[in-house]
């Protein structure tokens, strides 16, 4: 009867009701009389306050491994989708060589997938039944823990109630969480900001989202502090939650909408990228790696003393910094052969992002199952 008052939204909460539990005993007590007062038997507020938030972050933790499942896979279906378009990749954000639009989405996807992961790891430990643990000692009375566990789908019973009542670990650990697939969110935002700047110009962001990315690129880190006592840590766990669940579904609305401009994006390329190139062409011809990278380095110098692009580069100039330059050399001016370079694992030629493809379509919407990484 109760359960149904609650669900109907009939109950009617009176302003001595201390919290839920007072609550729907005080209603009980109003439908079968003093029998009601037995319903507290074997339990204290401590352990229920506990069960409580444990029952709560268990959902919460389904839902915000849809949402990162989700993002996932909106991530995942764009970069099979413009798999063939390439841009520059940035270190220092110094352009420094040529890389599929692919490879960034993705390499975003491995951190989200690396979140779900620890999501579910945490949730092993909140999934633990305190009830039954009293105010600190434990219960007197014959309460089969082991049926309260199994009725509320708990993983398995708390082993201490001393523990049981006064830790909060898996609350500092969620937390910890947020904090990070945030930081991991803040990363792309900033890197998606950055692209669709006038001066870079490589994407648009749905009008929809524009603003909302730019609030994303301010979060980082916690919106609430931790170290509070242990009364405050369910505001800080509500307010971390519906932080994540916000920024999850905007991200994905974000990378769901935005269009890119694959010809602003292979204009960037220049040739001063393929420096390395230079050096890898002589790496093939059996020089060590760090001389091969010297001399590419006095090519680099070389053009910029003749104010020229390093691919203008004559073989007749090249040879002079180095015999070993033929002209076969002009094999090296081309940025998607630069790119199918990098065919081990985990590059960016175009063979090992679609095997990063497919090993993310084999993640499972099903929040139960543990996702497939990415990356071996
Ligand atoms: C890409 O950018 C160029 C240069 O700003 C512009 O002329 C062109 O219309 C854009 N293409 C798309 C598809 O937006």
């Amino acid at each position: 009867v109760i359960s149904g008052e609650w669900s109907r939204g009939l109950f009617v909460i009176k302003p001595e009701d201390e919290d839920i539990h007072t609550a729907n005993e005080r209603r009980l007590k109003e439908l079968i009389g003093a029998p009601a007062g037995k319903l507290h038997t074997g339990r204290s507020r401590n352990d229920q306050v506990v069960t409580d938030m444990r029952l709560w972050l268990r959902d919460a933790i389904s839902t915000l491994t849809d949402n990162a499942l989700q993002l996932m896979s909106t991530m995942v279906e764009r970069a099979a989708a413009e798999i063939d378009v390439l841009f520059p990749g940035y270190t220092h954000m110094q352009r420094a060589q040529p890389i599929r639009w692919s490879h960034w989405i993705l390499s975003h996807a491995v951190a989200l997938s690396r979140d779900v992961d620890r999501l579910l790891e945490i949730k092993k430990r909140v999934n633990v039944l305190p009830l039954g643990s009293g105010a600190i000692a434990g219960t007197p009375f014959d309460i089969d823990r082991e049926l309260l566990r199994k009725e509320l789908e708990f993983d398995s019973i708390s082993l201490n109630s001393m523990d049981a009542t006064g830790q909060r670990d898996f609350v500092a650990e969620f937390l910890f969480w947020a904090s990070l697939c945030l930081t991991h969110l803040s990363k792309m935002a900033e890197d998606l900001m950055l692209y669709s700047t006038k001066e870079f110009s490589f994407i648009s962001l749905s009008d929809a989202y524009r603003w909302c990315a730019g609030f994303m690129m301010t979060l980082k880190g916690l919106p609430s502090s931790y170290n509070k006592d242990l009364q405050e840590d369910k505001e800080a766990m509500f307010d971390c939650y519906d932080t994540v669940h916000a920024v999850l579904q905007v991200t994905t609305g974000v990378m769901s909408t935005l269009k890119i401009n694959q010809s602003v994006m292979e204009a960037a390329l220049s040739s001063d990228m393929l420096a390395t190139d230079l050096a890898y062409y002589l790496v093939r011809k059996g020089v060590p790696f760090r001389e091969a990278h010297g001399i590419s380095g006095k090519a680099v110098f070389a053009a910029e003393s003749k104010n020229i692009a390093l691919n203008q580069l004559t073989v007749g100039d090249l040879s002079a910094v180095s015999p070993l330059f033929g002209s076969d050399v002009s094999s090296v001016w081309d940025y998607r052969s630069s790119v199918e370079q990098y065919s081990a694992p985990g590059g960016t030629a175009k063979c090992s992002v679609a095997a990063q493809n497919i090993r993310q379509c084999l993640i499972s919407t099903d929040p139960q199952q543990r996702p497939v990484m990415l990356v071996p």
